[in-house]
């Protein structure tokens, strides 16, 4: 046979069956309701496991050209299925964001094309049922064989095919072969951003069914009022269906008998969302097959440019997800979705969009289980086509393949197949056509056909905006606009004048030590009603695991990593929790902006509590507590009893009278579940709000001493000598060198001044001009040094510049250092910036101490590592930690673990304590990791640990934002600002 099939790209598949619904029929009621859950039946027979496998390269080797047949060959080896064969030492794993992995030239693909036959043994007994093939995805396309004859082809990887095999089964043994490509036509169509993986990565198994069984069912639900609603069933096959619907306590509501369709009216059913996901089962018997399927009563609708659900305009607070797993790739079982989906639900995440295919069939099913809203996506992304020049040539490239017309039979198949499979899943809210892939006519007519074959949900594709505008464009079957990381500003824009609600389907890019723009959008999606929501980029880290180095660390590769010569570097490392699914701080952030309530003060001890549920009372779901922090120790707690308010409605208040002594006290309102969830216990932490309700700092003094010292000046140096203390002062730097307090070295290197930080992430496009600039190699230059000793305190003051090689001054001014007879000292500075270069990474001081001062305790933002505008999830206290564990092991190193808006900290160790004390806030960080190591090095376990630790006391550090993917880092968190002003006090103790 020779294999062409696949070539080809308007052959989707061959010997096919209908596309369906998915479901599963049992053999009893009960064995149905189970398999719920289990995705079990007993007229299932399951075909994972170990199957013969033989590789090639090509399928010219295979076949040796032409002259052997390949399905005589006799498999070397086993693999387990589902798998990718990347993780089996073959082929290579590699990853491309968007670039195609072959020359753009459609429908042509490589020659050199890796193929793979898989076999095992079925044994088929004559039982009076038919024999159904399923297929839950294969990656990118096969052939089917039975005992060597040939059954059937299908493509595209993330959907269904189903064949049946009874005309080529024989009692007893059966040979299943099937033959998988890496590449077909369709492949032109799988462009997405992901590890790219090969082989059979879902189940496949054969159901067992009744001759004339029920063959499909169409679900729907919809109301006037949303009291009264009318239950629709369409049945195709199937003599007569017995139908029977189950409330979400076994108790039977309906029953009747069913020949082609039937309606049934309910009154006031208990609705479905994401927030409470009350479930319907329907069970249908017909010609001994049971089928249960669960569902929700509930309606999805655009009215006045508003999306209403079941009559409330909610948002969509969602996270773009992929099937990825650093152990097993693409290939993803039960466990490992619901490990994913029970994180989502304890992070406040309300909806999912299937970047950029469908998921698992039954994964839809989870999501209606615990409430997840769906935006499920078509498995096409050709977004390759915008480098077909080498380079972005606007959008008359980006549309190219979508308006060749060469594959717009596959854009509509492959849609149909999307919503014909998922139609009867509650949790899918909105169709997306795909991704990226630009807009033509192809593309409106699939939306046109989803609209005529299910009006009871919103179309969505944000490819829409990069329609070719030479040509008519049809936008009119999409329901919604929809962006991708459009700025805060870009979003005010649209709604001074707009025609669809908005959905930003990515936006906050969750890439490295980020996102710092969640606050921001998130109010934003709070404010305008039509703005539906948006889906954070991305939920995982997608990385490959390497195994472990020799001294215990986890090695996770990602592009550059693997036998590959093309590769998109970490851009997969963008996901809210790790590749091994450890939550990043990002994640935290987000729990934090979406929280269901949000706190406002409205008086000195009033505050209105907002519940910002749609479909649930704080009662039902939320225990609220209070406490009163002051300089973050807290002084008075109270858990509210009987606290209820109302969904969308907003309750005043009022909090103790309570004495403070320090000059910043915070009310912290703490949100708990009150009852045990099917995703958490009682007692789970589901958010915070935190109120400044006190805040007066003042200025650092320094009060002089009966101690003495004494003052000593060479060309270089300055040396005050106290009674227990011995401060060098380099004049080069106008910092500390040296400092010997109780005899002891305090500091292993001289103080320097610090301007740069280890890029994060999203500093990936401004760093150019950081190096350019030489931010990462300032020196200092010092003008004059001023040294006045009065009244027992001495203060040098030194005016300098900071500079780089060849660059003119970034800063200038004075730095002062007043020191008393204690050895206390308060730095001060009064800097100046020049606004013609770029705004810095951070401003500060970076101080050397010995590694043996591990104990770290602070008064800042924690315990999270915090940034001017990604400390939601932190709250101002104290903390107490080793300055090791002060450390997040992004899988490329960037900078990590500052603490924002500290006003008092110290190191402890060796019997000294270092004391920083600043009224204002300052930025600190304290690692065993240098910035330079943080730099250079591609992977987290290659890094070096420093010999001391690297305490920077910062001014100003820059915010993190989005803009490795999204808009610039909003001005009002760069560091540019034209003068700095700061001052901090360093203190000693010995401890005993
Ligand atoms: C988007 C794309 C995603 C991902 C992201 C960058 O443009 O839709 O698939 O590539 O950029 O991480
Ligand atoms: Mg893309």
């Amino acid at each position: 046979m020779d294999f062409t099939s696949h070539l080809s790209p308007v052959i989707f598949s061959e010997n096919t069956e209908p596309n369906r619904s998915f479901y599963l029929p049992s053999a009893s009621e009960e064995e149905a309701f189970l398999s719920l859950k289990t995705f079990k039946s007993s007229l299932k027979v399951e075909l994972d496991g170990e199957w013969a496998f033989q590789y090639w390269d090509s399928i010219e080797d295979a076949t040796d050209f032409g002259q052997v047949n390949l399905l005589e060959t006799q498999e070397k080896e086993t693999i387990t299925v589902p798998s990718v064969w990347q993780n089996f030492q073959h082929d290579s794993h590699s990853y491309v964001n968007f670039q195609y992995p072959f020359p753009y030239d459609p429908p042509y693909i490589p020659k050199e094309n890796p193929c793979a036959l898989y076999s095992r043994n079925y044994n088929y007994k004559k039982d009076g049922k038919l024999n159904y093939l399923y297929f839950e995805g294969v990656d990118s396309c096969f052939y089917l064989f039975v005992n060597n004859s040939y059954v059937g082809y299908n493509q595209c990887s993330h959907l269904s095919s189903e064949f049946l095999l009874d005309e080529y089964l024989v009692e007893g043994n059966n040979k299943i072969s099937i033959l998988v490509f890496k590449y077909c036509a369709g492949s032109y169509l799988e462009d997405q951003d992901k590890l790219r993986m090969s082989g059979i990565f879902r189940s496949l198994y054969i159901l067992k069914r009744s001759p004339e069984h029920l063959v499909d069912f169409k679900i729907t639900t919809t109301t006037t009022d949303y009291k009264n609603w009318k239950f629709a069933l369409v049945i195709d096959g199937g003599k007569e269906v017995d139908v029977k619907i189950y409330d979400d306590k076994h108790g039977l509501v309906y029953s009747s008998t069913a020949l082609n369709s039937l309606e049934v009216d309910f009154k006031e059913p208990k609705l479905w969302s994401a927030e409470k996901p009350n479930l319907y089962t329907i069970v249908l018997f017909s010609n001994g097959e049971y089928i249960a399927y669960n569902f929700g009563f509930r309606c999805v609708e655009i009215k006045d440019k508003i999306v209403y659900l079941n009559g409330k305009s909610i948002k969509f607070f969602g996270v773009n997800r992929h099937d990825s797993n650093p152990y097993t790739g693409s290939a993803i079982s039960l466990e490992q979705a619901k490990i994913d989906l029970l994180l989502m639900k304890q992070h406040n995440i309300k909806a999912i969009r299937t970047s950029h295919y469908p998921n698992a069939p039954w994964f839809l099913n989870l999501c209606t289980f615990y409430g997840f809203y769906v935006i499920d996506e078509s498995d096409i992304e050709c977004h390759g086509s915008v480098s077909q020049l080498g380079y972005y040539a606007g959008d008359e490239v980006y549309s190219h393949l979508a308006n060749s017309g060469l594959y717009d039979k596959a854009i509509l198949d492959r849609v149909k197949r999307t919503v014909k499979r998922d139609l009867n899943n509650s949790c899918v809210l909105i169709w997306s056509l795909g991704n990226e892939s630009g807009y033509s006519k192809g593309f409106s007519e699939a939306a046109h056909w989803i609209k005529s074959f299910d009006n009871t949900r919103l179309t969505h594709y944000e490819g829409a905006l990069h329609a070719d505008k030479r040509f008519e464009n049809d936008f009119s079957p999409l329901d919604l606009y929809s962006r991708m990381y459009a700025s805060p500003k870009e979003v005010d824009e649209y709604f001074v004048f707009f025609d669809k609600p908005l959905i930003q389907c990515e936006y906050i890019h969750a890439m490295g030590n980020g996102p710092g723009d969640t606050e921001e959008n998130v109010s934003q999606i709070l404010k305008y009603p039509s703005y539906l929501g948006g889906c954070v980029w991305e939920w995982c880290d997608h990385g490959v695991y390497q195994g472990i180095t020799k001294d215990g660390k986890h090695k996770f590769g990602y592009g550059g990593d693997f036998a590959t010569t093309r590769d998109d570097g970490n851009f997969c490392m963008d996901g809210l929790v790790y590749p091994d699914r450890r939550p990043h701080t990002g994640l935290k952030e987000y729990k934090n902006a979406i929280r269901p309530l949000r706190v406002k003060q409205v008086s000195a001890l009033e505050f209105e509590v907002r519940n910002l549920m749609y479909f649930t009372t704080v009662g039902e779901y939320l225990e609220v507590e209070y406490e009163i922090r002051d300089f973050g120790q807290i002084v008075y707690k109270e858990t509210l009893t009987d606290f209820d308010i109302n969904p969308q409605e907003k309750k005043l208040v009022k909090i103790k009278e309570v004495a403070t002594l320090s000059d910043f006290v915070t009310v912290v309102f703490k949100y708990r579940l009150r009852f045990d969830q099917s995703w958490a216990a009682k007692g789970h932490m589901i958010g915070h709000d935190e109120l400044i309700v006190k805040n007066e700092a003042k200025p650092v003094s320094l009060t002089t001493t009966d101690s003495s010292f004494t003052l000593k000046e060479n060309s270089r140096y300055l040396t005050i000598r106290g009674n227990n203390f011995l401060y060098t002062v380099d004049k080069n730097t106008g910092l500390l060198a040296k400092m010997v307090y109780d005899n002891k070295n305090v500091l292993t290197k001289p103080s320097n001044w610090n301007v740069f930080r280890a890029p994060v992430d999203n500093d990936m496009h401004v760093k150019a001009k950081w190096f350019e600039q030489g931010y990462d190699r300032s020196k200092v230059f010092t003008y004059s040094t001023k040294v006045v000793e009065t009244n027992g305190l001495v203060s040098i003051q030194t005016e300098l510049s900071i500079a780089s090689d060849s660059v003119r001054p970034f800063l200038k001014g004075l730095v002062t250092l007043l020191i008393n007879g204690e050895g206390k000292v308060v730095v001060k500075y009064s800097l100046t910036r020049d606004c013609l270069l770029s705004p810095l990474p951070r401003l500060g001081i970076r101080h050397y101490l010995p590694k043996e001062m591990q104990a770290l305790e602070y008064f800042g933002y924690g315990p999270f590592e915090s940034y001017v505008d990604k400390h939601h999830s932190s709250t101002f206290g104290k903390y107490n930690l080793c300055v090791k564990e002060n450390f997040e092991p992004y899988i490329r190193p960037q900078e990590n673990s500052s603490h924002f808006n500290t006003k008092l900290l110290s190191l402890n160790g060796d019997n000294l304590k270092v004391k920083v004390n600043c009224p204002k806030g300052l930025s600190f960080n304290a690692s065993v990791y240098s910035q330079e190591e943080l730099t250079v090095k591609k992977h987290n376990y290659e890094l070096v640990e420093s010999e001391d630790i690297i305490l920077c006391l910062d001014s100003k550090m820059a915010g993190l934002g989005s803009n490795s993917c999204g808009p610039e880092l909003n001005p009002l968190y760069q560091v540019k600002d034209s003068n700095f002003e700061f001052e901090c006090e360093l203190s000693f103790n010995t401890v005993e």
